[in-house]
């Protein structure tokens, strides 16, 4: 993995060491923010998934993200986890929770979870429905006595306060499930349209800025690394980076759609799909054109870029806040 990470990074030999694939597109939660769980393209079927493990075998993929739209709503979810795991495939899967108690066998092979919370009670509740924070602790604490590894992805909006990331931080210490943060988009996700919960620019930047103080007190806790945060603080303005997206990522639609990035997705035709080009087809399109986008906003991503880029504020905090998920 080292040695094709390195080849990507300084010899252009570009491969889908990563690779987010949303299984399904349906829900079983309403989030206004969201574009993603409306359904259009149901649940990836027997052709796409065969495709997928079997390029993923073929291509050495180190690891695949199942997401979604509610991932654990997909009913071959757990032989979809063992058959990447048999092919060497290591799999992660992101969720709102809800069905993770009842979904822990399926989920017995994944190498973590990563679990939705926007804030605290009242804020998270109102965003996702009520009960749903309660959820995320249930989860949270399954996961923990089961054994899975878990980490916590909370978005900032116009209802986020200082409150609230004080709540996510201290929850994601509790629990040994460390925080990516980043802003509502002011799209929603996977459409053009718009997002009015989307946060006031100088509101999110001051609420960041509290992160990065918080990050001194719980420097495990939160994965942001504080150049990361340095960098969201720039939303939503244009802010280039190192792209690894058609580098060493790629996205895969329920359909098997792929896209250089999960940002594209709904918005930017795909680059091809896996039942006619295989895998590489963003590797190669990449390769072609050298593109970059200055809108890059998901936590992880950016750490991932900086990363890309050989940051060594990055690079040291991935190995201080590696916790057995990555
Ligand atoms: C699309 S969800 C899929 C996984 C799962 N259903 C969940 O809610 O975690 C993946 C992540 O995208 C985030 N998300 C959804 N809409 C967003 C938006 N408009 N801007 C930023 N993040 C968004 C969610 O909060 C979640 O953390
Ligand atoms: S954010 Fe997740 S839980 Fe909410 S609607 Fe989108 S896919 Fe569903
Ligand atoms: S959001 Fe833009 S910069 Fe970030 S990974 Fe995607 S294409 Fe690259």
């Amino acid at each position: 993995m080292k040695k094709d990470f390195l080849e990507s990074r300084f010899m252009g030999r570009f491969r889908p060491l990563f690779v987010s694939w949303f299984i399904t597109d349906k829900c079983n939660m309403h989030c206004l923010k969201c574009g993603r769980g409306r359904g259009g393209l149901g649940h990836a079927e027997a052709p796409v998934i065969d495709r997928v493990i079997e390029e993923a075998a073929a291509n050495k993929v180190w690891r695949i993200n199942l997401t979604g739209g509610e991932p654990l709503l997909h009913p071959a979810l757990g032989d979809i986890i063992e058959r990447l795991n048999h092919a060497g495939v290591r799999v992660s899967v992101s969720s709102n929770g809800l069905l993770v108690p009842e979904k822990l066998d399926a989920l017995a092979g994944a190498a973590g979870i990563s679990l939705s919370l926007d804030g605290g009670s009242e804020t998270h509740d109102a965003a996702r429905g009520p009960g749903s924070f309660e959820s995320v602790l249930a989860a949270l604490a399954a996961l923990r006595e089961y054994g899975i590894p878990a980490k916590i992805t909370s978005v900032i909006s116009r209802h986020t306060g200082e409150n609230d990331i004080e709540d996510v931080v201290k929850t994601a210490a509790e629990y040994g499930a460390p925080v990516s943060f980043q802003p509502l988009l002011a799209v929603q996700l996977g459409t053009s349209d718009p997002n009015p919960d989307a946060p006031d620019p100088q509101v999110f930047r001051a609420l960041i800025n509290h992160v990065i103080e918080l990050k001194e007190k719980f420097p495990r806790a939160i994965l942001n690394s504080v150049k990361g945060l340095r960098h969201l603080m720039r939303w939503p303005d244009d802010a280039p980076i190192t792209c690894g997206a058609g580098r060493f990522f790629c996205q895969i639609d329920p359909a098997g759609n792929l896209f250089a990035c999960g940002s594209s997705q709904g918005t930017e035709a795909p680059c091809g799909n896996i039942l006619q080009t295989g895998l590489m087809a963003p590797f190669e399109q990449k390769r072609k054109s050298c593109t970059e986008c200055s809108q890059c906003w998901c936590g992880e991503r950016v750490e991932a870029n900086l990363m890309f880029g050989l940051d060594p504020h990055a690079l040291i905090n991935y190995f201080r806040t590696r916790h057995g998920y990555d």
